[in-house]
């Protein structure tokens, strides 16, 4: 496995490894799970090679307290890359990717105010701007991302369709605990107490799906979750967004089309996500 650190160097890598067909990228922040490993298994079932990144961008962390704490485990990230036969990875610094007079950003200006963009301010852009940078960088034919960050991965098909970036994008279903947590990255800053309760995001989304499943109306579904949610004092619901999985547009009423349900919770410091997508 190859480990790059500049853009010459994992350019020639890719030209490289080219001559044995299309290329497959995984993007991440690395501390990596079981969740980043799905994308690399599905990225590995479509393309002779894959690629993997490890950034962790400063320009999406709205806190520089979040930054800061954010894991880093670069040894054990690259032993479970290797395993899994990642060809290479690129893991610049951030003076590589933001070197000095830098000023362009890419935003999906609707997208990325709207919903979690609204409680995370600049959010969205920040991610929209380092992916166009990877994208740009690896040029891979493919790119695969979970389903878990469910906005941002409609950002980032928003973002490929406006720029004609020829990269197909590919969403990953969610991984999770066996007690239903979705795997995240942050999982590990969560204190027992918090993370005892929160598979609570998990319970509330099936009891959303049951609502709908059983002809209920949007209102009614997050109303299911209000009601799980505010039996659960370590949590504190910090946005709650149902949307037509078709357009991302708010959904209301009798929902007759595929939704999805975008949720997000602070536990003590950390803020967790998670999502479903229901079919009436
Ligand atoms: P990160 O949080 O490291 O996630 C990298 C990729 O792994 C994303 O596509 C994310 O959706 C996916 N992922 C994380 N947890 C998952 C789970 N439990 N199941 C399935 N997929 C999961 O998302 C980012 O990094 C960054 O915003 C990035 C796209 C790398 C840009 O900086």
């Amino acid at each position: 496995m190859l480990i790059c650190k500049t853009v010459a160097e994992v350019r020639a890598a890719v030209a490289d490894l080219r001559r044995a067909g299309s290329v497959g990228l995984v993007t991440t922040m690395g501390a990596l799970h079981a969740g980043h490993m799905a994308l690399v298994a599905a990225a590995r079932a479509d393309h002779p090679s894959v690629v993997a990144t490890i950034f962790v961008n400063p320009t999406q962390f709205g806190n520089p307290a979040d930054l800061e704490t954010y894991p880093r485990t670069e040894e054990a990230d690259l032993a479970m890359l290797r395993a899994a036969g990642v060809a290479a990875v690129f893991m610049p610094d951030a003076g590589v990717m933001y070197p000095p007079g830098d000023q362009t950003v890419v935003e999906t200006v609707g997208l990325a105010q709207a919903y979690h963009g609204a409680v995370r301010p600049g959010h969205f852009r920040g991610v929209a701007t380092v992916v166009t940078k990877l994208f740009n960088i690896v040029g891979a034919d493919a790119a695969y991302f979970g389903e878990k960050d469910y906005q941002q991965l409609a950002v980032i098909r928003r973002m490929v369709a406006d720029l004609f970036i020829p990269t197909a994008i590919h969403g990953v279903p969610t991984v999770r605990e066996a007690d239903g947590l979705a795997m995240s990255s942050r999982n590990v800053r969560l204190t027992p107490g918090d993370r005892a309760a929160a598979p609570v995001l998990h319970r509330a989304l099936r009891a959303a799906e049951d609502t709908v499943r059983h002809g209920g109306t949007v209102e009614e579904a997050a109303q299911a979750i209000h009601d799980i949610l505010s039996d659960e004092p370590r949590a504190t619901l910090t946005g709650l967004d149902i949307v037509n999985v078709a357009d991302f547009t708010a959904a209301t009423g009798d929902p007759t089309a595929p939704i999805g349900i975008m949720i997000s919770a602070r536990f003590g410091e950390v803020l967790l996500i998670d999502q479903k997508e229901v079919t009436p």
